[in-house]
Order: structure tokens, then sequence, then C-alpha cells
């Protein structure tokens, strides 16, 4: 079964694993078609993370994250006067070394079993012979309109007469189809080494971006340790750093665990109350700790001790919110932690992948490269531009996050897989840039925690709470009375607080797949 966020990439991925390819050979295939058919966050020109668990119970994680190019510097984003600009997050400069086809490959490579121009070919296909526009992507297209009209080959791709496109329009992307068939003959040397290259590495030239041919070349993928929790009697398997959104979100599951904050039922403010203390107290230590492993040391053992999760719970009042203010992050060392697309697989044998990867902001930073017709990404926004101040998702970081040649942004990517007496049992991510985290933890915890089927775990709703500002955004569905009693409490609440991750998951019970799409956006979930 596969589920993702653009039918026509679900099916590409169900037709793999029909002709007998595994869910490693179907997620290449899901993640390439979307590429082409959910242009607002599937990606050539982006990173994410890919984690397995195979049928014998082996994990594998495959970080393939953008990097900072090597001219890259800690206050590129500032102007004179210290302030951070918009150009870490529009046109050539906000762009990270793009790391997907590494990643693909790299997958593909110790996992896969079809052969690689196979599954590049729909997505072949689909960009050549175009695809029907859904009402979802015309209309992101259309919102998107100011950002796409700045650069000349992204309008004239997708805006046409700088117009919105209809529903039911065909998109027909024939550059990208190019690249895409260069991708499926040579593999990722073309896109690191070869023509590819080459022709994006002379654009960045010609535009004032940073990438240079050797910025292509020198990029890896990363094979990293999953990381590995429990809660209650269930593991969870998760994604590690760069990544923050494992730790954080182990953290907030290990500050629930024997509270009994579920007696009090889902969605009432009591619960809600819980997760929102949970929440503030896991953030404001993703702002102070989290980055790349490889630069800064992040202590993730202390941040999970139970000593440390017992210290930090206490501070929990069952009744009063506690002001952002006063909490900061915890002094973990001592012990020694929107946009945006996910899609799941379990093949038949199953193998399951989860799979996050994104162009961060909505077409990321506008940018089409001229003639080779794929977006580029504004992941170097999910730098700390300034530590201490917000980025596009508001989030405030540290100096932990901040910029230096070759280091991967830290991200909130929360790809994840559930088990239960060591069989598989769910496997859930979503987009949603800083709500990722928050979205994954409640889906999985209106399963283990409120008994609920996987499609009803992904449509209740949701709130999202990230330290600072200091309020608890909730997505409609929560009872004026719920509200009341939260701000009673002391919370600052927005009752339309916007969506919090569109959560796509698949659970397995008693050897059927059960699969749930995100009703907020659109998608599909399809087997055989
Ligand atoms: N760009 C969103 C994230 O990685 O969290």
């Amino acid at each position: 079964m596969v589920v993702a966020q653009e039918p026509n990439a679900t099916d590409a991925g169900v037709a793999v694993l029909k002709a007998g390819g595994n869910a490693v050979d179907a997620a290449v295939a899901v993640a390439f078609a979307l590429s082409v058919t959910h242009p607002f966050a599937g990606n050539i020109g982006g990173g994410g993370f890919l984690l397995a668990r195979f049928a014998d119970g082996r994990t594998a994680f495959i970080d393939f994250r953008e990097t900072a190019p090597a001219g890259a510097s800690h206050d590129m984003y500032l102007d004179a006067s210290g302030k951070p600009t918009r150009d870490s997050l529009v046109g050539w400069r906000a762009a990270g070394v793009p790391g997907t086809v590494r990643g693909l490959e790299l997958a593909h490579k110790k996992f896969g079993r079809k052969p690689w121009a196979e599954l590049v070919q729909p997505a072949v296909d689909f960009a050549a012979n175009g695809f029907e526009l859904s009402y979802s992507t015309a209309k992101s297209i259309c919102a998107s309109t100011k950002l796409l009209n700045q650069f000349p080959e992204s309008k004239r791709i997708f805006l046409k007469a700088g117009g919105c496109p209809e529903t039911g329009e065909k998109l027909i992307q024939p550059e990208l189809a190019e690249t895409l068939r260069r991708i499926a003959g040579e593999g990722a040397k073309d896109f690191y080494e070869g023509e590819t290259a080459r022709r994006l590495a002379v654009a960045m030239a010609a535009n004032g971006g940073l990438i240079t041919l050797e910025d292509l070349k020198s990029y890896r993928a990363v094979e990293r340790q999953p990381l590995e929790g429990k809660y209650k009697n269930y593991g969870i398997i998760t994604a590690p750093p760069p990544s923050s959104g494992g730790v954080a979100m182990l953290e907030m599951m290990a500050l629930l665990e024997g509270t009994g904050y579920e007696k009090a039922g889902a969605g009432s403010a009591s619960t809600t109350h819980y997760l929102a203390e949970a929440m503030r107290r896991a953030y404001a230590d993703r702002a102070e700790f989290l980055g790349d492993p490889d630069f800064v040391h992040v202590p993730v053992k202390g941040l999970l001790n139970p000593r440390y999760i017992a210290g930090l719970r206490s501070t929990i009042d069952v009744k009063r919110a506690t002001p952002s203010d006063v909490i900061g992050h915890g002094d973990a060392t001592v012990f020694e932690t929107n946009e945006t697309t996910h899609f799941n697989v379990i093949d038949a044998e199953g193998n399951a992948v989860s799979l996050t990867y994104t162009l961060n902001g909505g077409y990321g930073n506008g940018v089409t490269v001229p003639g080779l017709g794929f977006l580029l990404n504004n992941e170097m926004d999910d730098f700390a531009a300034k530590p201490g101040t917000p980025n596009l998702f508001g989030l405030i970081q540290g100096e932990a996050n901040a910029i230096m040649p070759h280091k991967r942004p830290l991200s909130s990517m929360t790809p994840t897989i559930v088990t239960r007496d060591g069989k598989l049992f769910m496997v859930v991510g979503a987009p949603g840039g800083g709500r990722i985290i928050n979205g994954v933890m409640q889906v999985i915890l209106n399963v283990l925690d409120f008994g609920m089927d996987v499609q009803q775990a992904v449509d209740q709703p949701r709130l999202h709470h990230q330290w600072k500002p200091d309020k608890i955004s909730l997505e409609r569905g929560f009872s004026p009375d719920t509200v009341a009693l939260l701000r009673g409490m002391g919370h600052e609440v927005d009752p339309e607080g916007g969506g919090v991750a569109s959560v796509e998951a698949l659970l397995v019970d008693g050897g059927w797949i059960q699969g749930a799409q995100n009703g907020r956006s659109t998608g599909k979930a399809a087997g055989y």
C-alpha cells in the first residue's frame, strides 16, 4: 500500500509494487513522480530523509538533507544594520546544495531490486506527456503567483501568460522530462557531475547564487542510525539529527508517559493542556540544542535521559499554563535532541518506507533553473540566520544551528515507524514545517492512547505549541467550551490557528493494512 499527497504519484508507487518491486523501489518511483506532479514540495532540487524498516527487523535512515554551499557564512543573510534579509527565502542565494537525487540513488543501491531507470520512467512520462492539475495544485500555484512571477522560467512554466492555471489544465514540463531522462540513464552522476550539474552551476554563477560545481560534486547523502525509543509497549523508530523531529517527539512522549494525561479523553481541555505543556518544553530545548550532529554536539541522550525528563515533568502544573518566558531550555548537557511532502509505503513482504522531503517553502525559492525544469529549495532559511530570531515558521533557533559551509540546516521532518511486539504497526509522517513534530506525535497518540482507527487518528483536530510565541494554535473542531477552559488555565489560545501538519499514515493490523490520507489536503492511499 502507498499513501502520498498526490494521486498520480501514489499510483506510480502501487504499479512498482505490483510489478514485484519492494518498498524502497516504490519509494524511489513515488519521490521522482512527486517531483513532477507535486511541484509545491516534491522535488529533485531539495532534500529530505528516508526511514526504512525491513521485514526482518533491520532499519535504515538515509539523510539527504541539503548542505550549505562552501561560500556560505554565518552572517550571510544579515544587512548592514544586522537585520535578517529575505535572501534566505527567495531567489538563487536561498538554495542549499540539493540532496534528493543522491539520497534516492543511495537507497536504491543499498536496498532496491528493480532497475533504476524503470523507477524514474513514470516521472519522465508525467513530465513529457503532462498530467491534469488537481484543484489543490492549481490553487497552490495561484497562491504562489507573487513568488513564481519573479523568475522568468517559473512564470513561463507554471503561470503561462502570468495568470493562474485552471483545475484540469494539463501541465507539460519538457525541460524537466529531459533532466529526468538523463538521471534515468546516468544516475545521480548527471545531477552532481554531468550536464545537469554544469548547467546548474553556470546558472547559479550568472544569478548571484552560491552553489558551484565543486559543491555539487562533493555532496554526499549519509546513512545514519535511526533514533529508537519506546512509548508504553510500542517501539518508536524515527529521525535522528539533523532532524529535530525524532528527538523532540520522543522527549514529549517521555514527558507524557505515566502521567495518565489521556484519561481526560482526546480533545479535552486537560489533555490539550498537557500536550501543550510537553510541546513548549521540548520546543524550548529544540531551540537551544539541536543542529547538524556533524558540526555540533547534540545531547540526544541527555534530552531523553529519564532523570532529565522527570525533572522537566515536575515543572508541569496540571492546572495552570507555565509562561514560556520562565521556561527557557533545560540543561540537558549534564545528562548526556508546511511545506514539505511525505509518503509511506508497505510492500507485500512487510518492508516499510516513511519518506519526507522538501523544498522548504512551497515552490522553494521560486527559481526554476532555466533549461533544466526543476525548482530550487530555500532550505538555507532552516538555519538560524540570526540565532535567537524566528525563521519562516516562526521558530527560534540557537547557535547550534548557525550557518557554516557544508553544514546541514536543522529540520523538523519526522518520518516515523511504530512497532508493536516487535512487529510493524504504523508508518507515519507529514509535511508542515515546525508543526510536523507535533502533528506526527498526536496521530500516533490518537491510536496508542485513545484507541482510534488510523483514519480517525488523522482526522482528529490537532494543536500546536512551539514554546515561542507563547500560544496554543488549534485546528478547527475544538469546542468553545475547551477553548474557554484552556484560557481559564492561563493559556493564550488561537482557535483559528491553521492546519497542524498534513499527516499520512499506514497501520498494520491482523494482516490488513489500513491507509489514512490527510483529509485537510489532497492525496490518495491505495493498495493492491
Ligand atoms: N524545511 C522544513 C524542515 O525541514 O523542517
